[in-house]
């Protein structure tokens, strides 16, 4: 009854009006539903369809052009770097490296977390700084060890001498008849905009876990990974903060939380504490969503960890002790089975659709 309920208010309020398209002839199909007043993105099998923000909505067009920016060097002051150097799609939106090398070799302290599914945190970087993807996407442009573009203003020049962008943001963002005529297509914040929607059509589900889980593929699965996940749910307190829920799995928790990483060095890097100032969040970093984990080695904030055995290794340790370690934490006590069970388990995270480029 209840269930019927829900289906009959779901077809009422969300007329279902999907735009199906090919983004510049990919294999990726991004669908987006229609609601009513809004949109989403529809998601694969493990996650929940994405909400799309009001003042941003999306087009074919936008997204196209969100892609060619996010794959253009020319975005950077030497037209060396692009969003891709440090998201390569390929290393499941990361780039491989303990931490990021910018515009001329300059190393950052921070290790690049995928774009893929980034879109479902609530607040984006580490310690959560930016609000949105499009606040984000500002950042790294004028970043001088990243992308390094003395100002947005510089960044948005450059681009307004290209042809192909003078076309592409009129197509996108341009203002209706005769007053488009005397504002400004290309701006910093229809760069960020553009660039966001495209990353709202980076999601990927539909792993071995989720056609276990959430596909009744019972199969899916094999005795060790399941294993892993009991070991994930229950005495390895995993999912305290990386959590399953009973339609759909973000494995965050979209919350803080000090593990005690890198908090031996002399100068450690404070993390959430830099944005909030409260004590409690020193050390204190944002839990990253674990889909597609056995892709994106080395491991943590600051790429500390080199594979997923020396993750569960941490863990079961305890952590590292400091006096702003998570009450989460503690010394697992974990057998030899139940690591290596742990470590199938995150490897069963891994899609079969990441999406192409
Ligand atoms: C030089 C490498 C580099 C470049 C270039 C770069 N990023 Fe990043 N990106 C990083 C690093 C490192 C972080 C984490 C920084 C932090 O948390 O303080 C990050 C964080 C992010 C996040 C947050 C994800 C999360 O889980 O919180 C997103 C989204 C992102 N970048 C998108 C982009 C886009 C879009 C571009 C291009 C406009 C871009 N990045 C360019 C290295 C890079
Ligand atoms: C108290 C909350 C909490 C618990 C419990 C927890 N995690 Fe995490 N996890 C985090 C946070 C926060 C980070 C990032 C920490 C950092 O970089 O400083 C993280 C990072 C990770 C990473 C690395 C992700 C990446 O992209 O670098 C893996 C893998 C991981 N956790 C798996 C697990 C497993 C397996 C367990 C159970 C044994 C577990 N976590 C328990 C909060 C938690």
């Amino acid at each position: 009854m209840n269930l019927c309920m829900n289906v009959l208010r779901k077809l009422l309020l969300s007329f279902i009006f999907t735009i199906l398209y090919t983004a510049q002839g990919e294999a990726q199909q991004c669908v987006i539903i229609k609601t009513d007043g809004g949109q989403k993105v529809k998601a694969p099998l493990g996650l929940p369809d994405l909400e799309v923000p009001k003042d941003n909505l999306m087009t074919p067009e936008k997204v196209a052009l969100g892609k060619r920016l996010y794959f253009d060097t020319r975005l950077s002051l030497d037209d060396t770097v692009s969003c891709a150097s440090c998201h390569d799609l390929r290393l499941g939106g990361g780039d491989g490296r303990p931490v990021s090398t910018g515009i001329k070799g300059q190393k950052g302290g921070r290790s690049a977390p995928p774009t893929i599914n980034a879109a479902y945190f609530n607040v984006q970087f580490w310690d959560g700084r930016a609000p949105s993807l499009e606040g984000q996407a500002k950042g790294p442009i004028v970043n001088p060890i990243e992308m390094g573009m003395p100002s947005h203003e510089v960044a948005v020049e450059k681009l307004r001498d290209i042809e192909e962008y003078q076309k592409a943001f009129k197509e996108v963002f341009g203002g209706i008849f005769p007053f488009g005529l005397l504002t400004e297509d290309i701006t910093i914040d229809n760069v960020a905009m553009a660039i966001a929607s495209y990353e709202r059509t980076l999601l990927s589900g539909n792993s071995p876990f989720d056609r276990y889980m959430y596909g009744g593929e019972k199969g899916a699965l094999n005795p060790m990974a399941k294993m892993g996940l009991v070991v994930f749910s229950g005495k390895g307190g995993c999912a305290l903060c990386h959590p399953i829920g009973p339609d759909s799995a973000l494995f965050t928790d979209n919350n803080f939380h000090n593990l005690g990483v890198g908090m031996d060095r002399p100068d450690p890097d404070l993390g959430r504490y830099n944005v909030t100032k409260q004590e409690k969040d020193k050390g204190a970093f944002k839990t990253p969503g674990l889909r597609n984990i056995a892709l994106t080695a080395p491991y943590m904030h600051d790429g500390s960890e080199p594979n997923l055995e020396a993750v569960v290794e941490f863990y079961d340790k305890g952590g590292r002790p400091n006096p702003y370690l998570s009450h989460a934490i503690r010394p697992l006590d974990l057998t030899s089975t139940e690591k290596t069970a742990l470590v199938e388990f995150l490897k069963s995270l891994t899609s079969s659709d990441i999406p192409e480029f």
